[in-house]
């Protein structure tokens, strides 16, 4: 783990421009901060989906549900607070068993308690793994089954990297099976912008939480007050991206890579993409993999969609 992140530091910032994978945000203090931006009034993104599982519960029951026993297989679990509205009704009216997937045991256990604690009886089978050593756990089996992936996770993925999630995601899926794809949508820059550049300042904390772990894991020595959060929104592209702007002209020591890194001042490490969608594109890539559209479910302001898809064949 500890080598796998020094080899990724030391080639993204080797890079021409600088970078940083994303997926190290997620330390013990990175997991915190996120929550707190889930909360941020700006954040608009966990409020839109959240509505959606709270007041259109009965169309995703419509949409998704079989009737017969199925599985429903939540990719990045996470705390489950969405999940709740769904499992509650359909624990009432349906047969399923709950399996959510996590990198983090300890997430996984107390989301089981959660769960277990909120209805009684239910059925929760947590795998633990990244989503594609969990997905290949579960066997090719008769059952039906209903893939959750929620809150634009694929956004932050690289185009490359979501359109090899989706094909794997597919391959793990049978003919008639459903996803629940979870996607932030195109809208007005002053919007989105602020959603990663909220005014409590948790993103820039967030975001700089990145050089304090490289500093920790790695023995760095980054000076956290001579980088600064400096998040852009491209509208052509619908990417929000996040970087790290160094302050001044300076060095910094990685001793797991025993390696000097220059930054100029004003030099930029991007560290995170969070890509913003229309629908019609989405529909365009899922069916590349054999997903077709069935219908979309959005909040109330139009902000962010739940795409439902259907597995067709094998593509
Ligand atoms: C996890 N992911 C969908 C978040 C996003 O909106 O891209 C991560 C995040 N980064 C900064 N704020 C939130």
């Amino acid at each position: 783990m500890k080598q796998m992140f020094a080899k990724e530091v030391d080639a993204g910032l080797s890079a021409e421009p600088k970078k940083l994978p994303s997926k190290y945000f997620y330390d013990a203090k990175g997991d915190e901060l996120f929550v707190e931006i889930m909360n941020a009034p700006e954040y608009y993104l966990t409020d839109c989906e959240m509505q959606i599982f709270k007041q259109r519960t009965d169309d995703l029951i419509r949409l998704l549900a079989f009737d017969q026993p199925f599985e429903l297989i939540e990719l990045g679990a996470g705390d489950g607070t969405k999940t709740i509205h769904l499992l509650k009704a359909l624990h009432a009216s349906h047969s399923f068993r709950y399996c959510p997937i996590d990198i983090s045991q300890h997430a996984l256990d107390e989301l089981k308690a959660f769960v277990e604690g909120e209805i009684e009886n239910i059925e929760v089978f947590p795998i633990q793994g990244d989503y594609f050593a969990a997905l290949d756990k579960l066997e090719k089996n008769n059952t039906p089954r209903v893939m959750l992936f929620l809150g634009s996770n694929l956004g932050n993925m690289s185009d490359a990297d979501a359109r090899n999630f989706l094909k794997r995601l597919s391959a793990a899926m049978q003919q008639d099976d459903r996803l629940l794809l979870g996607v932030d949508l195109k809208k007005n820059p002053d919007i989105i912008l602020p959603a990663y550049d909220d005014s409590a300042g948790v993103t820039s904390e967030f975001n700089l939480n990145l050089l304090r772990r490289i500093n920790r894991e790695l023995g760095a020595n980054f000076d956290l007050e001579a980088f600064e959060h400096a998040p852009l929104y491209d509208p052509v592209k619908g990417e929000a991206r996040s970087y790290l702007v160094s302050l001044k002209a300076q060095e910094v020591y990685i001793e797991a890579i025993d390696r000097i890194v220059h930054f100029d001042e004003g030099e930029k490490i991007h560290t995170e993409t969070s890509k913003k969608y229309d629908i019609e594109s989405v529909k365009r890539i899922t069916a590349e993999y054999g997903l077709e559209y069935i219908e979309q479910i959005q909040d109330e302001r139009c902000y962010f969609s739940d795409v439902i898809l259907r597995k067709t064949q094998t593509p």
